[in-house]
């Protein structure tokens, strides 16, 4: 018997690092996805094959002590798998990059979540999501949870400390992706974050307050379809990153082109590499990637995904 699941992986429109504090985020899925098929096997050992590698163990292990990114997948498998006498086999397709800021690693452990448990019985949309955010949580302990919850729901949500809802208009944006393919992990920029907070706590808790009145004033432009006016928020929002210190000179430049023929344009998911985000629609789509092209750089647009995880 096979399983199988399938999650979009996001963009966070505003809010990041910042929600790790408890500043709401506003999150929207994408239609770029992860696919997780799941089987029992007669062999007791956990395989796992994807692009980015492959792993082969035997159930029981101490998760921490296994150094692949495939971690998460083992934690679901081990998890399903205690008390039954079967294996598991993982095959992992994805169409996200991974490790740029687009939701890769949610987007797996949600699909992974659904596909490995639905082997053993039915799982609701909640208990994917808070299997997936504990699978996460191998490998980013503090992870704010918002990532996951966006991957299950789709569509755009706004997102508070384990809190969150679905927003009902459905806008009618392009989102211009654009990647440094600058690596780095969300865990070492988050916890340059939390460094740069400790050291002046009093200016971060103001350019917290900053950033709830541009998420409140954000998801009224969102909910009236006012795209060009986001757009000015989006790039707001990206001279708060910039104060903490989790942009970078080839990130400036990136969005500096985005921002001459987009809405606006700005970081998306942990910085310090990764992607940036440009926001378009009909009208500046085709030149805002040209401009991106023309300067060599990696860049596609996206919609947004208002299907969340799907089984089948
Ligand atoms: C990463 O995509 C978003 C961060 O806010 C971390 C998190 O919310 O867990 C940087």
């Amino acid at each position: 018997m096979k399983s199988r699941a399938s999650a979009p992986g996001k963009v966070i429109l505003f809010g990041e690092h910042f929600v790790v504090y408890g500043v709401k985020a506003v999150l929207c899925a994408i239609n770029k996805r992860v696919y997780v098929t799941a089987e029992k096997t007669d062999q007791k050992k956990i395989v796992i094959k994807s692009d980015i590698g492959e792993l082969t163990l035997e159930p029981d292990k101490t998760v921490s002590e296994i150094k692949s990114p495939l971690r998460p997948f083992y934690y679901l498998a081990d998890k399903m798998i205690k008390n039954q006498d079967t294996g598991i086999k993982v095959i992992i397709e994805s169409d996200i990059p991974p490790g740029v800021g687009l939701g890769s690693s949610s987007a797996c452990c949600i699909a992974g979540a659904s596909a490995i448990s639905r082997l053993f019985k039915d799982t609701s949309r909640e208990e994917v999501l808070k299997l997936g955010v504990e699978a996460e949580k191998t490998i980013f302990e503090d992870t704010s949870g918002a990532d996951c919850a966006v991957c299950t729901y789709g569509g755009i949500i706004e997102y508070e400390k384990d809190k969150f809802q679905k927003i009902k208009t459905q806008p009618d944006f392009h989102l211009v992706i654009a990647n440094s393919e600058i690596k780095r992990t969300t865990e070492s920029v988050v916890a340059k974050v939390r460094r740069h907070k400790e050291r002046d706590e009093g200016k971060f808790s103001a350019l917290c307050d900053k950033e709830s009145r541009l998420v409140s004033d954000a998801l009224r432009l969102i909910n009236e379809n006012r795209v060009q006016e986001l757009g000015e928020k989006v790039a707001e929002n990206q001279e708060y990153l910039r104060d903490i210190n989790v942009s970078n000179d080839i990130l400036e430049e990136m969005i500096k082109i985005g921002q001459s023929t987009s809405f606006g344009a700005k970081i998306t998911g942990a910085g310090g590499g990764g992607c940036i985000f440009a926001l378009a629609d009909e009208s500046n789509l085709g030149n805002t990637i040209k401009q991106f092209r023309d300067k060599n750089y990696d860049c596609f647009s996206v919609k947004i995904d208002f299907k969340g995880l799907d089984t089948f």
